[in-house]
């Protein structure tokens, strides 16, 4: 057990975390398919890597995958290789991630992001042991254990028909949960200490030990970030604190700047206003709180922007085809309008962008960069008059 914290850095004394040490200790050793859930933040990657190196696969490849984070597009060939000129880019066969997970451990991490389609192909994968890369048709054996991740409820997706269920019923067997920081609040102390020495030692600073009236007040929080958020609060609150040790004042200074944390038990949204406040306070945090909301929004929008400029230099995404994604995106439920007063223009810069980007990078050249746009020629000079793009 102990060995598991020192070597892994698994770090917690409530009997939840221990229940999940010692699951990991008893899957480790074996090849079957394991799934971790838990909310963002709890440990479900270092629960992963633990498992893989207490394996006996722990000197082959672990390789990560977050599922999420690769446009739905490419992700099979991510997976499983291609065959070159089995889709425009594939420039030369490729080995995927199974593959290149031979005789190791491959980590999924956000299955529940993987599209249905995908989702098939893995379980297929999983009861043959067999991948085919995309654009052939000769199978390949592969030993590949398989490690899962998910924040979301996987039951849930099933039922909106959003995960398959006999993937679901194949990954789920052996699930490790971990529970949210606040249904173990004993780890905190620990945990609040670990950070703070961790960040001293890494900065070559001076270690400040936690008053105990602080430490009740980090306790007493509901930490719906888990323990990536109390990790960042350490952070935060030793270059704030101007003396040796952490004070309860400073804790508090850093709570008031920051809404996210001024939560109770009786809210249960995502940055909760207190309503036993003075009316201005209240108002206050109540305009941060749509400020915060405002933050994320945009972070999901660029994250959005940033995938459809990807899909379009891929050759996946045509240009003519960008109203109606923005269409989608402004109808989809993160715009909403009432929060986010949304332009036509910020779309046609985007637009225009685009287009400048690729004649610089064809170097003006007018066909290929409506080529490589998939729009033709006289849609290209058409924009490029409508924009004022001078080339
Ligand atoms: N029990 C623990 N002891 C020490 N550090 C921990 C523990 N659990 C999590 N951490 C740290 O907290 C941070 C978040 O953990 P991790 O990335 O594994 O979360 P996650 O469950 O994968 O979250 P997400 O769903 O957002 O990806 C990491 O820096 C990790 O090292
Ligand atoms: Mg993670």
């Amino acid at each position: 057990m102990i060995d598991i914290e020192q070597k892994y850095g698994i770090i917690g004394k409530s009997d939840a975390i221990k229940e999940v040490i010692s699951s990991i200790e008893q899957v480790a050793p074996t090849n079957i398919s394991i799934l971790i859930v838990g909310e963002s933040g709890t440990g479900k990657e270092l629960v992963a890597r633990a498992i893989h190196l207490l394996s006996n696969r722990k000197n082959k490849a672990y390789i990560v995958v977050n599922c999420g984070a690769i446009p739905s597009g490419t992700i099979e060939s991510e997976l499983f290789g291609h065959k070159k000129g089995s889709f425009t880019g594939a420039v030369e066969d490729r080995k995927g991630f199974f593959e290149a997970a031979d005789g190791g451990t491959i980590f999924l991490d956000e299955i529940g992001e993987l599209p249905l389609e995908t989702q098939v192909k893995l379980l297929r994968v999983l009861e043959s042991g067999e991948i085919i890369r995309v654009g052939e048709s000769i199978p390949r054996h592969v030993d590949v254990r398989l490690l899962a991740a998910t924040n979301r409820d996987l039951k849930e997706q099933v039922l909106k028909g959003e995960f398959r269920k006999d993937l679901y019923y194949r990954i789920k067997t052996i699930t490790i949960h971990i529970p949210p920081l606040r249904e173990r609040r004993e780890d905190i102390p620990m945990l609040a200490e670990y950070f703070m020495i961790e960040y001293a030692d890494r900065n070559n600073l001076p270690y400040k030990p936690i008053s105990p009236a602080a430490m009740k007040i980090l306790e007493s929080l509901n930490w719906q970030g888990n323990i990536r958020e109390l990790r960042n609060f350490i952070q935060s609150v030793f270059i704030l604190e101007k003396s040796k040790i952490i004070q309860p004042e400073t804790v508090r200074e850093y709570l008031q700047k920051n809404v996210g944390y001024l939560d109770s038990d009786h809210f249960d949204t995502r940055f909760p206003v207190r309503m036993d406040k003075d009316i201005d306070k209240m108002e206050r945090e109540l305009i941060l709180q749509q400020l915060l909301l405002l933050r994320q929004d945009m972070e999901e929008i660029k994250t959005m922007l940033k995938q459809n400029y990807y899909m379009l230099e891929k050759g996946q995404l045509s240009l003519t085809e960008i109203p109606q994604r923005a269409n989608d995106i402004e109808n989809s439920a993160i715009f909403s309008k009432e929060i986010l007063p949304v332009e036509d223009k910020s779309i046609s810069e985007m637009e225009k962008e685009l287009i400048e980007k690729t004649l610089e990078k064809y170097q003006g050249s007018k066909r290929k960069t409506a080529q490589a746009l998939k729009i033709s020629e006289r849609t290209l000079y058409r924009k490029l008059k409508e924009y004022g793009i001078q080339r």
